[in-house]
């Protein structure tokens, strides 16, 4: 690394040991960046990262130090942690510190804005790369970086600094190509789309991603569509309807074999992000006072399946 390289280098406090937290924190330490975790306990993390053409790489990182405020965090959780863990960090957090938060779902925002103080800037940033951790005892804590994709950014408070900031490069190598838009709820609702479909369908009839294009799956994925479309057109983000189906197909299809991260969760027996989206569809067609009998039948299966 440059004397010039390692003046510019950022000081990010990355949160968690998870896939995404973990993916980002690698590939910004493999640019020279310094990169502390912030863990539920704090210890140090030796990782080895498997690359998508199936390399190995081993990393290490410090514990962030609790005596530092921290100016830039990055912050990869599930949604249902997303509001709990800024408001542990904040006593953590600069006046002036910028968050990036990233999740699927969406839902958390509001509360996530009054948690923070005036000073403090809020990004969101969605991503289709694909990733996923391992810890086996004799090898330690493994990520595979499973599937390259694209990311997109946006700022969420008010945009009153620059309307680039100095890390957008550095993040865009780790988790790019990246793009930074002016407004990212709509890309959010695009990808509530694809998520509301497939994630609960996929979990609740436990099959891979390409089994909704089954004919027996067809009549339940045109009626959500349609209801969808209704309730983000209500809610000012109106999806092209035509480009939207052939999108969710695409997807259905490029991801065949894929098991959704719903899917996932609830064959681990872990809590899913089902309020986040089926939970955050219904929650906002009640404030528009829409009707959307094919979501809520589909969010009372998934409960009574005990998700
Ligand atoms: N993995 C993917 O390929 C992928 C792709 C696109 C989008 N996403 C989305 O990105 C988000 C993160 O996904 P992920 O797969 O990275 O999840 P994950 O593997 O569960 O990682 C989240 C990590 O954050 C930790 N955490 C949560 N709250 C914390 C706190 N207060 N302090 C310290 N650590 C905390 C969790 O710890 P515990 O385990 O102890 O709770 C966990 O290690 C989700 O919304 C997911 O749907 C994931």
């Amino acid at each position: 690394m440059t004397d010039a390289q390692q003046h510019k280098r950022n000081d990010w406090l990355v949160v968690g040991k998870g896939a995404i937290g973990l993916l980002t924190a690698c590939q910004l330490q493999q640019q020279g960046e310094l990169i502390r975790l912030w863990l539920r306990q704090p210890t140090e993390l030796q990782v080895a990262m498997t690359t998508v053409r199936g390399a190995v790489r081993r990393h290490h990182f410090a514990p962030w130090p609790k005596t530092q405020a921290a100016r830039l965090a990055f912050i990869a959780v599930k949604a249902y942690d997303a509001l709990p863990c800024i408001q542990q960090l904040q006593t953590q957090l600069a006046e002036d510190a910028c968050v990036i938060l990233s999740h699927n779902g969406l839902g958390t925002l509001t509360n996530i804005q009054a948690a923070l103080k005036p000073r403090q800037q809020l990004w969101f940033l969605t991503t289709t790369h694909g990733a996923y951790t391992q810890s086996d005892c004799s090898k330690g804590h493994q990520l595979v970086h499973s599937g390259s994709g694209s990311s997109v950014i946006g700022k969420i408070t008010p945009a009153d600094s620059e309307a680039v900031p100095g890390w957008f490069d550095v993040l865009g190598q780790a988790l790019g190509p990246l793009t930074l838009v002016e407004r990212i709820q709509p890309c959010l609702w695009q990808k509530l789309l694809i998520n509301c479909l497939i994630n609960p369908l996929t979990a609740l009839h436990q099959v891979p991603n390409g089994a909704l294009a089954e004919t027996r799956f067809e009549a339940t994925l045109k009626k959500l569509f349609a209801e969808y479309c209704q309730l983000a057109a209500a809610a000012g983000y109106p999806q092209q309807e035509t480009a939207a189906w052939q999108q969710l197909q695409q997807v259905i299809s490029n991801t065949a074999s894929n098991r959704s991260s719903m899917l996932q969760d609830r064959l681990a027996g872990r809590k899913t992000e089902l309020d986040f989206i089926t939970g955050f569809v219904l929650s906002e067609a009640d404030r528009l006072g829409l009707a959307l009998p094919a979501h809520q039948q589909l969010y009372q299966d998934c409960l009574a399946a005990g998700f």
